[in-house]
């Protein structure tokens, strides 16, 4: 029995902002036949506190980064969790990094120190096997156990997204508690700023990011966040492992939120959720029309402003969306004006709706992706799931897990969606002409359905992966 601490500040279904809480919440269950117990400490944020069923306290500190913490052990939606409650840090209303009123916490750096510093604590109080820490929110908990003098767990970082990176003012450091030489070129020095991600990248044991192509990909300047130097010199610990999805919450022959559920065998049935999706949203009926859904943070790495370039003229020309997210508000107030522009035929729901997030999978045509970049993308691998055509920019985990319908996929059969490169507006426009030629052809439309539906996009490749590190690791530090 291997035993991971997993250091994370998302995870589904407790508290979610992108796809990081859905891998954190889902690899605990997919490892555990695999002889690999997983319990994930999390900071106290009062959405994990009430939903906590409590166990014992395992910790108690007298001042953790201005206040006292306690690490509490219990249960929460199935998962198996240490919380780190730390009123002054986590006891507030907002999301994880956000106050309500849309600004970075300004402590955002103590919160987080906060919860490395606990989980190294943990980790070699309790004895773990393996710490595997997610995002620079955990990557000090590697940097913490790097310095730590006795016998220490091995450390995995994994990558979601190098955008993020937890730069501060190099004036945080000596709060840290690090040996003083570690803020240098060699440390967590970056350009005068302090950089927890960075920290993490070097004094990891093994870093992972979340698809084969991105692990590439960020090693290569243009892709490298200002850090691939730091990946190049890591990169014989580099490597790529793809996300799955947890396939009993996406489940299309068993999903509660949907109209009609379906399956392979019973595609037909499929339609009723399009008529559904397009009742709810005010969309018009025209059974013709190729039905477009989008279902994305409103940012520049998801390409959205591509799309809202050509918005019009796509819907003039026939095509119908149906678009939930939020992010940027000038991409929000973009969109709502097109719903305003194209009545009938462009349908926008802002916000965060789990529910409409499964219903538009299930009766949309297709689901549009325009990411810049992605390091995997868990949408796509949700619409293969559910037989809406991935139409998505080549780059990461989403050339890595679409088949691009080029005239070799189509004749052999293998196609289940439309990639494009490079992500640009020429692009995108032909990629959208091809996916309406294709809807027009409707056998070749419902043979890409078949073989999406085939897909395997569940965790079980590659938690056996994730096994497998974490054994190595272990074997290498026995
Ligand atoms: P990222 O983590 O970069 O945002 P991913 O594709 O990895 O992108 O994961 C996004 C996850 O969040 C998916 O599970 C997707 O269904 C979900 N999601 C994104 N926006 C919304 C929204 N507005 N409402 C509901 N679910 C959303
Ligand atoms: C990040 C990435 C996304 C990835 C997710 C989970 O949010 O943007 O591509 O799927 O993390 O790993």
């Amino acid at each position: 029995m291997t035993r991971v601490l997993s250091v994370t500040s998302e995870i589904f279904p407790l508290v979610k902002t992108g796809g990081l809480a859905d891998v954190t919440g889902a690899l605990p269950a997919a490892l555990a036949p695999l002889d690999v117990d997983t319990v994930t400490l999390i900071p106290g944020y009062p959405e994990v506190l009430q939903a906590l069923d409590r166990g014992e306290i395992l910790q108690h500190f007298d001042d953790l980064f201005g206040g006292p913490a306690t690490v509490v052990a219990g249960s929460a939606a199935g998962l198996e969790l240490l919380v780190l409650d730390a009123p002054h840090l986590y006891n507030r209303d907002g999301s994880p990094y956000f106050g309500p009123d849309g600004r970075l916490w300004p402590d955002n750096d103590l919160r987080f120190a906060a919860l490395g510093a606990a989980a190294a604590a943990l980790a070699v109080g309790l004895g773990f096997d393996v710490v595997h820490a997610h995002d620079w929110q955990a990557a000090l908990a590697v940097v913490y156990l790097h310095v730590h003098a006795g016998r220490r767990p091995g450390t995995v970082l994994t990558i979601h997204n190098l955008a993020f990176q937890g730069h501060f003012p190099g004036s945080l450091f000596p709060r840290l508690g690090l040996p003083p030489g570690l803020f240098s070129r060699d440390g967590l020095e970056y350009w005068g700023d302090v950089s927890y991600l960075k920290g993490g990248l070097l004094f990891a044991d093994r870093l992972t990011t979340v698809s084969p192509t991105y692990a590439r990909e960020i090693t290569h300047q243009d892709a490298g966040a200002g850090l691939d130097g730091v990946l190049r010199w890591r990169s014989g610990v580099l490597s790529g492992i793809l996300n799955g999805i947890d396939d009993t919450v996406w489940n299309p022959s068993e999903d509660p939120h949907i109209a009609s559920p379906f399956s392979a065998q019973r595609l037909m049935r499929r339609i009723a959720n399009k008529v559904a999706l397009k009742e709810q949203l005010g969309l018009a009926p025209d059974p013709t029309a190729l039905l477009i859904g989008i279902i994305s943070r409103m940012t520049e790495q998801k390409g959205l402003d591509l799309l809202l370039a050509q918005i019009g003229a796509r819907a003039v020309g026939g095509m119908q969306f149906a678009i939930l997210g939020s992010g940027e508000p000038w991409m929000q107030e973009g969109f709502l004006a097109a719903v305003r522009q194209h009545p009938g035929r462009v349908a926008c729901v802002l916000g965060y709706n789990e529910p409409l997030a499964h219903l538009i999978q299930a009766g949309s045509d297709a689901i549009l992706m325009p990411s810049r970049f992605e390091p995997c993308g868990l949408t796509q691998l949700c619409a293969l799931r559910y037989g809406a055509i991935p139409i998505v920019g080549r780059v990461g985990g989403l050339a890595d897990t679409v088949v691009d319908a080029n005239e070799a996929a189509l004749s052999a059969g293998v196609a289940t969606g439309i990639q494009f490169a490079p992500v640009t507006d020429g692009a995108l426009t032909e990629a959208l002409n091809r996916a309406a030629a294709l809807w027009q052809d409707k056998a070749t439309w419902t043979r890409m359905q078949r073989n999406a539906l085939k897909q395997d996009v569940s965790w079980r490749r590659s938690a056996q992966k994730y096994a497998e590190l974490y054994r190595a690791l272990e074997a290498e530090r026995a």
